[in-house]
């Protein structure tokens, strides 16, 4: 079989293959500490499985509109109003099968080949992969680690062209847990008016905020007709296998959107809407409880880390991930991760499973218990403490 030239731009998160080689040793019988997984260690609240249930029993076994159940668009808009302060109506709404065809779409829906798309990098890898698979040319553009991985303002100025057409930015933020303050999205949004840019703004981590705010540049002066908020269950309602996601964009987008859908999946499943429904209606001291907890192991793993001698780590603002430094080790990115998979039998990833410019750290995901996060830690402490003394 002959491929596609595109299917080469193509790339599979290189995370998934440290996954893969954890899992691999522990079925071989080794103890293995996974602080790989971006996704919560808890189950779906029952509530919210009950609901998917009642739906299949209600007769949620058909097609629905491409777009989503009007019903659960409504919901949706009504929500992010209330929460989020988005000026949406349920036309801007759209369902999909998890939040990541809402950031595929709206990239195949507005770039031509040649069109530059601005990452702050490190990024979560599916950005760069899609904009390059659609012959668009990426243009990272740094954090800046000592002040909570902000986007660097300057760089960004001088890296936007007349082919500039797109940013996309993401906070809470994947790897490093940063949070954007408000201050530079009034900045980002300044600049991407001034020069017609579209802003892809991923916001899946905007429920797990541990210090301050993380409000959605969306709601910024001019900005709700120039951005895409991409949004989900997965991670707030601990829902990733269901695949339930949205996005909130201006109503042209939402219709070339649903012909997307249309042509490709047809339709989100609907009694997954209808859990999703439940999701937002019902109870959300579960969701509490779960952000509280992942709060508590922030504290662990901050802490833990920085005991340990060539490691530094700030504690990050939002979702569940900590991205220490670790250039004090001696040791590049990949080498550290490999070695401790190898030697301690830790998942930890890479920072350059997130673009080059996550050299010189690691990401290690707190979506695990506190016994198993102190057991990772130590062994982390116990590998380096023998390779100083080696
Ligand atoms: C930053 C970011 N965006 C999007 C997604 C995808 O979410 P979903 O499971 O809803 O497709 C993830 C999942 O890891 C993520 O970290």
């Amino acid at each position: 079989m002959r491929f596609a030239e595109r299917m080469g731009r193509l790339s599979t998160a290189a995370s998934f293959d440290m996954l893969a080689r954890g899992k691999a040793l522990e079925a071989a019988g080794r103890s293995i500490i996974h602080l790989g997984i971006g996704e919560p260690d808890f189950d779906t609240p029952s509530f919210i499985r009950r609901a998917a249930d009642a739906a299949l029993a209600a007769g949620y076994t058909h097609y629905g509109p491409a777009a989503g159940l009007p019903e659960f668009r409504k919901l949706i808009a009504d929500t992010w109003r209330a929460r989020r302060g988005l000026a949406c109506e349920p036309a801007n709404v759209v369902v999909t099968p998890g939040a990541k065809p809402i950031l595929f779409f709206a990239m195949l829906a507005t770039l031509e080949a040649g069109d530059e798309v601005l990452i702050p990098s490190p990024a979560f890898p599916t950005y760069a992969s899609v904009a390059q698979f659609l012959g668009a040319r990426v243009v990272p553009v740094p954090l800046v680690a000592e002040r909570g991985f902000d986007v660097d303002l300057a760089a960004l100025r001088q890296r936007i062209t007349p082919r500039s057409r797109m940013l996309i930015l993401n906070s809470p933020h994947n790897p490093t847990g940063g949070v954007l303050p408000r201050a530079t999205l009034e900045a980002l949004a300044e600049l991407t008016r001034r020069n017609d840019l579209i802003v892809v703004s991923d916001e899946i981590y905007a429920g797990m905020v541990h210090e301050g705010e993380s409000p959605s540049i969306a709601t910024l002066p001019g900005m709700v007709e120039r951005t895409v908020v991409v949004d989900g269950f997965s991670k707030t309602y601990a829902m990733t296998g269901w695949r339930l996601g949205f996005g909130i964009m201006p109503e042209p987008l939402a219709r070339h959107m649903a012909a997307l859908m249309n042509n490709s999946n047809s339709c989100t499943a609907t009694f997954v809407q209808k859990a999703g429904e439940a999701a937002l209606t019902g109870p959300q001291d579960e969701v509490m409880a779960m952000v509280a907890e992942f709060r508590a192991r922030r504290e662990v793993v901050v802490a833990g880390l920085n005991a340990i001698p060539g490691v530094h780590c700030s504690p990050p603002a939002g979702a569940f991930y900590a991205f220490p430094r670790i250039l004090g080790t001696g040791l590049r990115s990949e080498e550290l991760a490999d070695q401790l998979l190898e030697e301690s039998g830790v998942v930890t990833l890479p920072g350059t499973g997130f673009g080059a410019e996550g050299e010189g750290h690691l990401r290690l995901s707190y979506a695990n218990s506190r016994e198993n996060l102190r057991e990772g830690l130590a062994r982390i402490q116990e590998f380096l403490a023998a390779r100083v003394r080696a």
